[in-house]
């Protein structure tokens, strides 16, 4: 089924997300269809859990740490996210890499520890605009993939990914569907050259400057299999017409 999910970042306390998910859902009630995930900041997931009783809704957080449980402060574990409802964490989101200086390899922790405790990763790929312009797009997320999923191979079918070109993050300047559709292509080709058990169960994101009126032409390519939408997923409305844009 095609994935549609929200990417709050750090926006909504739990006041605002209950008055969110009070517009949101008459405006989606009668999709069964496709999935919609929303992933709220860790402060919200409980309000969010509360409002979305019920429904077919899912959950989701926009980070994890790959340790049950210790010394880390500030980190939060998949059994504290599965405690409340969630089926879904965002890893490797271009802001964690950059901002936070996640690695690929930390990267790779974080998915082993989702694969074993059991909650779906939206792994997050994509080139920085210099790497672009020099024609290294392929290359790049080759390689973030490949260390992301080492010794997961056969698991790939458990695993979500998000192609988020980081030039297209909150930019307002979206990847074309074409390029979009060439990169996605390239992802599931690679997908099924390393797992000798391939399902084609992993849905492909695109994630970058997605909005109400350009939603449509990325859900009608071949290998696009849902969204991850940022800014334009904070408004109910506006989220809603990009659920429904397909
Ligand atoms: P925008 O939709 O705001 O460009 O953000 C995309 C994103 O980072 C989703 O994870």
């Amino acid at each position: 089924m095609r994935l549609i999910a929200a990417n709050w970042k750090m926006n909504k306390t739990p006041g605002e997300t209950k008055d969110y998910i009070k517009k949101f859902l008459p405006l989606v009630s009668d999709l069964r269809d496709r999935e919609i995930l929303i992933c709220p900041p860790f402060t919200s997931i409980p309000a969010s859990a509360e409002f979305l009783k019920g429904t077919s809704i899912k959950l989701g957080a926009q980070n994890c740490y790959f340790e049950d449980s210790g010394a880390y402060t500030g980190e939060i574990s998949i059994p504290m996210l599965l405690e409340l409802g969630c089926e879904y964490v965002i890893v490797g989101h271009s802001e964690r890499r950059h901002i936070f200086g996640e690695d690929d390899e930390l990267i790779n922790k974080k998915l082993i520890a989702c694969i074993e405790k059991g909650i779906r990763p939206i792994l997050c790929v994509g080139e920085r605009l210099e790497d672009r312009e020099a024609g290294m797009t392929e290359k790049v997320v080759e390689t973030q993939l490949r260390i992301a999923l080492s010794r997961l191979e056969n698991h790939t079918d458990s695993i979500d990914i998000a192609y988020e070109p980081v030039w297209a993050i909150g930019t307002g300047v979206p990847a074309t569907p074409e390029d979009a559709q060439k990169v996605h292509r390239f992802i599931r080709e690679m997908l099924k050259s390393i797992n000798s058990n391939f399902e084609n169960k992993t849905r492909i994101l695109y994630g970058g400057s997605v909005k109400p009126d350009n939603a449509g032409e990325f859900m009608k390519k071949e290998d696009i299999d849902g969204l991850l939408v940022g800014g334009a997923s904070l408004d109910p409305e506006s989220f809603a017409r990009i659920v429904k844009s397909f």
